[in-house]
């Protein structure tokens, strides 16, 4: 296939970005959307050009860093796929094809296609751990827990940090993967100890990092490659509901438990 990107290129935060078109010849249809990016940047070095900067990690859509919008879509046009994880085969001969990173405030552009999402980072640290000793594994195993709400700790677990759900939000909101964090946790006895002042820590760190607010658009859910349900989000809603009422009748941080 040959093919002509449109790509956003942007020095730096500071820098005003713009987009910069390539012709990407010889593309193979069992290449990813990545090693398309790679042949291209081979190209670019040769000529003693500034290669795209884009993530990347794993390359196998479980480590989030990969992230770029592919044609308006983030993540590109296959549902529940990462950009890694994206076929070249999904395109065809002589598509003009645009790639932006992710557009939020709280991140910003370090490079072309990177940007800075730290702020997901913070809002981990202000609550997205458990304190309680849980042991090894057998230990781990000779707690029951219902079978419903393990599957849906999993279900939350399999959020992979990429922050896709931002970059589709009309309002850059952080909602399903705060979601997700604060779910996978609470649904679990171990993540009872912490589960009120958790979901109060983690939502006020989101507002102070400026994303958005949610709206129910519903654009984070379909652009999720992991299939994060918003539930998740309504999940959090009432955990915070639920710990911003009961706020006055912790004393010394102490939270209260109760799954479900
Ligand atoms: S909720 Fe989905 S889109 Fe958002 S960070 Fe997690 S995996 Fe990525
Ligand atoms: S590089 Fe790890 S999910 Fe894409």
């Amino acid at each position: 296939m040959k093919l002509t990107l449109k790509v956003w290129r942007q020095k730096d935060a500071k820098s005003p970005g713009k987009f910069a078109n390539y012709e990407a010849a010889d593309i193979s249809e069992h290449m990813s959307f990545l090693e398309m990016l790679d042949v291209v940047n081979e190209g670019l070095i040769h000529k003693g050009e500034d290669p795209i900067a884009f993530d990347h990690d794993c390359r196998e859509g479980i480590c989030g860093t990969c992230g770029m919008v592919i044609n308006g879509n983030p993540h590109g046009p296959r549902a529940r796929t990462t950009a890694c994880q994206l076929h070249m085969r999904m395109f065809h001969d002589g598509d003009v094809i645009t790639i932006e990173p992710w557009r939020a405030t709280a991140f910003p552009v370090v490079k072309d296609l990177i940007v800075d999402r730290s702020a997901f980072d913070r809002i981990i640290a202000a609550g997205g751990f458990i304190s309680a000793p849980i042991g090894g594994a057998p230990d781990g195993n000779a707690i029951p827990i219902a079978k419903e709400n393990a599957d849906l700790a999993m279900d939350a677990a399999a959020c992979i940090g990429c922050g896709a759900c931002v970059a589709a939000c009309p309002n850059a909101s952080a909602m399903l993967f705060v979601g997700a964090k604060v779910s996978q946790l609470a649904l679990l006895p171990q993540g009872q100890p912490e589960r009120q002042s958790r979901v109060l820590n983690m939502v006020a760190r989101m507002d102070a990092e400026g994303f958005g607010t949610c709206t129910n658009h519903g654009e984070c859910e379909a652009s999720c490659p992991k299939g994060i349900r918003m539930e998740f989000i309504a999940r959090m809603n009432a955990d915070y509901l639920r710990a911003k009422l009961t706020a006055g009748r912790r004393k010394g941080g102490i939270a209260e438990g109760g799954a479900g």
